[in-house]
């Protein structure tokens, strides 16, 4: 690849400062600029860029339609607000249209969750397909280097010799997330379930997958699920929100801070298989939890993110401002505490980029798309009616496809 794809982020917080970060380890890419809700926003990302060396161009757009319109940007990477997906993939529809038929846009990504329904998400691969350039969506975990070394080995020797694997656990939690829209129900669209679900979710039915194998080769047959608010509606914690994000109501105005999902699959020789995933916005520890099992008849996989093999310990005599800086989601500065060498690398980040910027540049088509975060979303909406039905609900049941969670939006 002697040109570099020329990316453009619309959204200039968290998760594209996460992407740019890892540009630094992607051959072949630059940053061509960021169009955000603010300027401040997209200026800040953007002069990121260029002090990484990722985009030497990179500048401030005024609207995603400028963005989308301008034959300098090659690729476009969704990473704004849940409730904007429809909006922003309209803006850059009209803005595709304006560029000269020489320059195409040749992919657009778009960050988990795909949106805040079913139908939103359905809308959104619709417009995809209308704007006519190749999709993808974004899921870290299936480039974390832990979970692709450990699914290859094990598949390679464990599953070749005495069977497939039948049973995939994963889980993520963490102390609640760092913006105020998370827990504005109308915006975000969900809590701890659409928030991070979609991860555990799509992570342990790519276990289960065999490696080669089309993502449709398991089909998910039932899904039971449950949602609880254990720490955020108690009224201390709920007055924390509400000083931390004024206007943030929790008590009464809330999505959920926890929630757990069993999905029933098909492989396609019929027999039956499990994942079980858990996700919270109420666990505190040094940082995220993050952990993934995969069970086979001779054999077991074991991932725990937060097993960095690097820890620092300070003593209660150190002190300092409480920060991110040690690891995502940090809860103290004190005592003992992981760090990651590269958290960029190690959540995936970077070997999901080099994944979809090859995909685009070469014109091929990536291993996730638009289609398959519809399909992600199909099980989340079975998974939030599960539990407000307490019963087991069919993925494929086209109820959902009009389903709100809570209907608090
Ligand atoms: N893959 C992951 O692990 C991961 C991690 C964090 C967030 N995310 C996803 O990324 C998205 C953004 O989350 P975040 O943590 O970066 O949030 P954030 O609050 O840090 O940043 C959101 C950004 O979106 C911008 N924005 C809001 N409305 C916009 C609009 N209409 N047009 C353009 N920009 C707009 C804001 O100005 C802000 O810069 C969410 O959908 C979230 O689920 C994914």
């Amino acid at each position: 690849m002697n040109v570099p794809l020329r990316i453009g982020f619309v959204g200039g917080g968290f998760i594209t400062r996460f992407h740019i970060q890892s540009l630094v380890e992607v051959r072949g890419v630059e940053v061509a600029g960021v169009a955000s809700l603010t300027r401040a926003s997209a200026e800040a990302a953007a002069a990121l860029a260029r002090e990484l060396e990722v985009g030497p161009k990179a500048r401030a757009y005024d609207s995603v339609e400028e963005l989308a319109a301008d034959p300098a940007v090659d690729a476009i990477w969704v990473c704004a607000r849940n409730d904007t997906r429809v909006s922003t993939m309209r803006s850059i529809a009209t803005g595709a249209a304006k560029r000269p038929p020489s320059s195409p846009l040749r992919g657009i990504c778009i960050e988990k969750p795909l949106a805040r329904t079913l139908g939103e998400a359905m809308e959104v691969a619709d417009l995809a397909k209308e704007i006519g350039a190749p999709t993808g969506y974004l899921e870290d975990m299936l480039w974390a280097p832990a979970l692709v070394r450990g699914k290859e080995v094990l598949w390679r020797r464990g599953a070749a010799s005495s069977g497939r694997p039948y049973l995939a656990r994963a889980a993520e939690e963490h102390a609640g997330p760092h913006s105020k829209w998370f827990w504005q129900p109308e915006i975000a669209g969900g809590g701890a379930l659409l928030d991070m679900m979609c991860h555990s979710i799509e992570a342990a039915r790519w276990l289960l997958t065999e490696p080669g194998a089309p993502r449709a080769s398991l089909t998910p047959l039932e899904v039971s699920a449950t949602v609880a608010n254990l720490k955020w509606t108690q009224p201390k914690y709920a007055a924390d929100l509400a000083q931390r994000f004024p206007g943030v109501d929790w008590a009464k105005h809330h999505t959920e801070d926890f929630a757990r999902a069993t999905v029933v699959w098909r492989d396609e020789t019929g027999r039956t298989l499990l994942t079980e995933t858990s996700s919270s916005w109420c666990y505190v520890g040094a940082g995220l939890r993050h952990n993934f099992a995969l069970l086979g008849p001779e054999y077991s996989l074991d991932v725990d993110m937060a097993d960095t093999g690097v820890r620092v310990f300070f003593s209660r005599n150190v002190t300092g401002a409480a920060g991110e800086d040690l690891v995502e989601k940090q809860n103290a500065e004190q005592g003992l505490m992981p760090i990651s060498p590269n958290e960029p690398a190690h959540y995936g980040y970077s070997g999901e980029n080099r994944h979809f910027t090859r995909a685009f540049a070469r014109g091929e088509t990536p291993e996730l798309t638009a289609h398959d975060g519809v399909e992600v979303m199909r099980i989340l909406m079975a998974a939030y009616k599960s539990a407000a039905e307490h019963r087991s609900v069919d993925p494929a049941d086209p109820a959902l496809e009009s389903y709100r969670p809570g209907s608090s939006f």
